[in-house]
């Protein structure tokens, strides 16, 4: 008979988890596991099998926080309440986003001597989203006012033209994969108009920020080479195209020469420079991306709310925030805790990895009715946490809802009804949460 693997007992496992474990013993008496803990919503497959909601449910309803013992990326506490995720981002001093303390993913920061065992040596560039205050405050500035609402009604023509343009183009008739054609083809041009980046090479910066993806085809050493070499590629090209802006006599409008030009920009090591730069673009591609992939996915399984919105489009503002809430295509971000504390009955120990799920919290039923709907007059759909919490919160999150209002209203200016027609793959990650693959037809409504 077969045996069970089940995790080893952790003095620190929180009792709900212990609880659940013994319950399914019971039930699966001689249950092999392919995985060490059922609640380690670290594996990749549950994303890419679309099969994520009733584990993170169970655990919602068993408490906020679990103590996850083992998984390949260490142990770890998963926080999985709407309200426990905005109350651990709240506390950015006790919980920190730095680098140092390993950052802002699951991925677990290697130390000096697993590297020089490795035969490597260290690449990092530090980045505002994986540093605590004070140096978080005063980087954030040099970007931020390229987000204003004033900068981003400079932006809208030139956003309403390019999407107007592409969705012109598309094929009648004819089976057509929606993700390359149209979420990456939009993100990129978005980002290389904001950048001045050379439009010939756009198609460069979705390959440079897929370092995330395929969690589970790729060993963790793999993942983080990967990582370390991609990054060292983008810092290259963008040492040159830094190097050019510097000399322009006129400076131009886009962020690179704005941040060239800044004040702030002054007290940034060229490393800190290089490593915002590629903060925003990675920020800023994959994640609008997975919410255009997403708003056509989740308006197709729901048709009675896909004709709300072509019956309504006044609504569009609401359903953008609810198709972000429904997407979700941040599955977490990681904190570390900075000194043992007590929260939600546990005890959490210094150096302890928290993983809050904004996943789970977006489905949170003590906050939104009915989660797993797509329901575009839900009346909280601004509660959703897609873009985080707190002193992090996304600072591009007005361009990307700018992006997303603008591509429903020009398919609702064209009457384009998009129909889910063929394959469906998702990316197998933990942290990037979307589609590889999407393919459709258009019809007119
Ligand atoms: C931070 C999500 C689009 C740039 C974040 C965070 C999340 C997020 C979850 C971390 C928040 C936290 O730790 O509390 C998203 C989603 C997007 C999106 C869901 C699209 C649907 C963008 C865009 C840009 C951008 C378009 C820029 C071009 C950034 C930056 C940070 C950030 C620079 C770091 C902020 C900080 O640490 O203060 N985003 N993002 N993001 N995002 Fe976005």
């Amino acid at each position: 008979m077969a045996t069970a693997a089940f995790p080893r007992p952790s003095v620190r496992s929180s009792p709900s988890a212990h609880e659940a474990l013994t319950k399914h013993r019971e039930e699966h008496p001689g249950e092999r596991l392919d995985y060490p803990h059922p609640w380690d919503v670290s594996r990749s497959d549950i994303y890419a099998e679309n099969r994520w909601q009733p584990i993170f449910r169970e655990m919602r309803e068993a408490g906020p926080l679990h103590y996850i013992p083992e998984s390949p990326f260490g142990p770890y506490w998963a926080v999985v309440q709407h309200k426990a995720i905005q109350h651990i981002e709240a506390l950015p001093e006790l919980f920190s986003s730095s680098w140092e303390h390993g950052g802002i993913t699951i991925l677990e920061r290697l130390s000096d001597e697993q590297l020089a065992a490795q035969g490597r040596e260290r690449f990092e560039l530090p980045m505002f989203i994986a540093m605590d205050r004070p140096q978080h405050t005063g980087q954030r500035r040099t970007v931020a006012p390229k987000f204003t609402p004033s900068a981003m009604k400079d932006m809208e023509d030139e956003i309403r033209a390019r999407t107007g343009e592409l969705l012109d183009t598309l094929p009648r008739g004819e089976t057509f994969d929606w993700v390359s054609t149209v979420s990456i083809e939009l993100t990129t041009g978005m980002l290389a108009i904001l950048f001045g980046f050379p439009w010939e090479d756009r198609r460069l910066l979705t390959f440079w920020s897929d370092w995330s993806g395929d969690t589970e085809i790729a060993t963790v050493r793999h993942l983080d080479e990967m990582r370390q070499g991609i990054l060292r590629e983008m810092a290259g090209y963008f040492q040159s195209l830094w190097i050019e802006r510097t000399h322009d006599k006129e400076p131009g409008e886009d962020l690179i020469s704005m941040m060239i030009h800044s004040e702030a920009m002054n007290q940034m090591s060229p490393e800190e420079f290089m490593g915002n730069l590629i903060l925003l673009i990675v920020g800023g591609n994959d994640t609008t991306r997975n919410t255009m992939s997403g708003i056509v996915y989740y308006l197709d399984k729901f048709p009675d709310q896909r004709k709300l919105f072509e019956q309504n489009p006044d609504m569009i503002p609401n359903a953008v925030q609810e198709c972000l809430r429904m997407q979700t295509p941040l599955a977490h971000m990681r904190r570390t805790c900075t000194q043992d504390t007590e929260q939600f009955g546990q005890t959490i120990r210094k150096g302890d990895k928290l993983v809050l799920w904004y996943l789970s919290a977006n489905r949170d039923e003590t906050v939104f009715e009915n989660p797993d709907r797509l329901d575009l007059e839900r009346e909280n759909a601004r509660r959703h946490i897609a873009f985080g919490y707190g002193i992090h919160r996304c600072v591009g999150a007005r361009l990307a809802e700018l992006q997303l209002k603008v591509l429903l209203e020009e398919m609702h200016a064209r009457r384009m009804r998009v129909h889910v027609a063929g394959d469906i793959e998702r990316v197998r990650a933990n942290f990037v949460h979307g589609f590889r693959k999407l393919e459709v037809e258009l019809t007119t409504f």
